[in-house]
This record gives C-alpha cells, sequence and structure tokens, in this order.
C-alpha cells in the first residue's frame, strides 16, 4: 500500500473551524421525526489511511443515522450473493438527475431505476438480498461489521420505525416496482430492510474505516480481509462519483472532486483511491439533502491536500 502523508490532526481541526461557518444555513432532516431531534451543531470529520493511519476531529465518534450511506453496503453485498450480470440486468449506472426519491423517471423508464443509489434503484438491491437471504438485516449487518471492522455495529430500531411511519413515498416507489415486475420479495419485506439499513448507527470514523476497502483495492487494511475485488471497487467508487450525491451529484464534484455517498442523516463519506476514505458529519442539509457544512468541509479538504481526483 502506498504511504499516506503527515499528521492531518491540525488540517482537520482548522477546516473544522471553517466549515462550521456553513451551520445555520441549511435544515436538519425532518421527514423522519426520529432525525429531526439531532443538534444541528454537531459536526464529525475522520480520515483513515490504506497505511493504517486515523486522523479526527469534532465529534467524529458520535453515532449517527447513515441512511443512504447504507445503500455503498447493500449494493456490495447484493453484487456478491446475486453477481453483477443479474443485478445490472435490474438497475442502471446513470446519475438521475431527480430528487433522491423521485417516482417520475421509474414510471416513463418502465421500472428500470437509473442507478442504485436513487431510492428506486436501492429498493431494487435490497430485494435482491431480501429475496435471496434467510436473515438479509443480519447478513447485512454483518457485511458492514466486517468492512469497518468493529463487531458492534448496531441499528438505532426508534430511528427504522420512525422512517416506517412516515415512509409513504418509499411504499409508493416499492409497488410500482412491483407493479413493474422489478420487485421479487413482498413489498412489505424488502421496505422493512430498507428502513432498517437506512437506520444503521455509526460513527465518522467507522463510516471512514468501512469505506477503506474502496479506497485499498477491495482489502479493509486494518484486519487484512480482502473484502471484494480490485475491480468491484473501481466500480462501486465509479457510481459514487456519477450517483453518490443525486442532483447535486455534478455540482459536487466541481466543487470537491472526490467520489462520495450522503445520507439524509448528515454524513457524506468519500474515497480518495490509494489513499484516504473520509467521513464528515454535520445534520444541516441543502435543499437536494446534501449536509452543508460537511460538502464545505469536504471541499476545503480537497483544496488544501490537492487531494482532489482531478
Ligand atoms: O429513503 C429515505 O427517505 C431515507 N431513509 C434515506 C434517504 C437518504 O439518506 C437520501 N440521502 N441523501
Amino acid at each position: 500500500m502506498t504511504a499516506v502523508e503527515t499528521d492531518l490532526t491540525p488540517l482537520l481541526d482548522e477546516i473544522e473551524a471553517e466549515a462550521r461557518k456553513s451551520i445555520g444555513r441549511g435544515k436538519v432532516a425532518d421527514y423522519i421525526p426520529a432525525l429531526a431531534r439531532i443538534s444541528p451543531e454537531r459536526f464529525g470529520m475522520a480520515v483513515c489511511g490504506v497505511d493504517g493511519s486515523e486522523y479526527v476531529a469534532g465529534d467524529a465518534d458520535i453515532c449517527f443515522s447513515i441512511q443512504s450511506i447504507s445503500k455503498v453496503f447493500t449494493l456490495e453485498l447484493a453484487l456478491k450473493i446475486v453477481g453483477s450480470n443479474a443485478l445490472w440486468k435490474r438497475v442502471g449506472r446513470e446519475p438521475s438527475g431527480n430528487a433522491f426519491n423521485s417516482l417520475v423517471q421509474l414510471e416513463s423508464e418502465q421500472g428500470l431505476p437509473r442507478n442504485p443509489f436513487i431510492n428506486a434503484g436501492a429498493l431494487v438491491v435490497t430485494d435482491a438480498i431480501t429475496a435471496r437471504t434467510v436473515s438479509p438485516v443480519l447478513q447485512l449487518l454483518g457485511s458492514v461489521r466486517r468492512c469497518a471492522a468493529r463487531q458492534d455495529i448496531y441499528i438505532d430500531e426508534e430511528v427504522a420505525h420512525s422512517e416506517a411511519d412516515h415512509g409513504h413515498r418509499n411504499a409508493a416507489i416499492a409497488h410500482l416496482l412491483k407493479s413493474q415486475g422489478n420487485l421479487v420479495a413482498p413489498v412489505e419485506d424488502v421496505l422493512s430492510v430498507y428502513y432498517r439499513q437506512c437506520a444503521i448507527a455509526m460513527t465518522c470514523r467507522d463510516l471512514a474505516r468501512a469505506f477503506l476497502p474502496l479506497a485499498s483495492g477491495g482489502q479493509q487494511p486494518i484486519t487484512g480481509e480482502k473484502l471484494m475485488t480490485p475491480l468491484r471497487a473501481k466500480r462501486i467508487n465509479s457510481l459514487l462519483l456519477t450517483c453518490g450525491l443525486y442532483d447535486g451529484v455534478g455540482n459536487f464534484a466541481f466543487r470537491v472532486g472526490i467520489p462520495a455517498k450522503s445520507g439524509v442523516g448528515g454524513g457524506i463519506a468519500a474515497v480518495i483511491p490509494g489513499k484516504y476514505a473520509i467521513c464528515v458529519w454535520s445534520p444541516e442539509l441543502d435543499e437536494l439533502g446534501n449536509s452543508l457544512a460537511g460538502t464545505r468541509a469536504l471541499e476545503l479538504f480537497a483544496r488544501k491536500t490537492k487531494l482532489s481526483i482531478f
């Protein structure tokens, strides 16, 4: 593995101070009541190097709801379970240019979701796992724990119930997919797994560690375990770059230039291939559902380290 640079702690402290200036300009996700209670003042950042180095700032060891970042773990697991040929027949690999929870495209494109990170695509991916395994949630948790090299990662059941109680759009998408023949398991089963995957609680440090295999060609450097092939890691990174921040992905590439995945819990996990996995958390979101101060922090990181992939 390539050696990485010097102690990044002072840089992360500087980035935290600067990025915190964006707090107050966004809005904490309130369509899931259990998330609306999170303090907007939280800010954490963790950078893990492929050589095992770790640097953190702020609330990097406080758990938050990973939400859509979970879609990266389900994608990796589904590819493992059903294989890439079968999965890519059911979901595309193009940016959607639409909101993450949009139904419009799904109807006009006959039930083939644009990519695995919009909700429609994520539900198909979750279905692939749900239809083929006896305990999909346990299987997913096991996979996340292996990626993060940490055994006590858990699901916040209160968040999962809260989302299920307000999940009418996701239920609509799932029923539409079912009517279009692109959902195998019962709708209720797929939704139940989906809400629980979104409610996985992790810290910035956990998420940065869990994204390390994507930065290091498929291996988790902490345990030495080979979790995916280099080709699979490369392909997932390409999807992060083109689809990881929904209809904000172009602007994110322009400002930051690092493959990443966001979640409405305020987390963004990012990959600099061959060097670092990064996670930043700040709960206030922009109008597209991506963390406002988190985006700013990654923009500053890319600028100050000159580590954008471009
Ligand atoms: O499907 C939902 O509404 C959420 N549980 C996940 C959405 C999400 O995180 C979108 N990300 N920016």
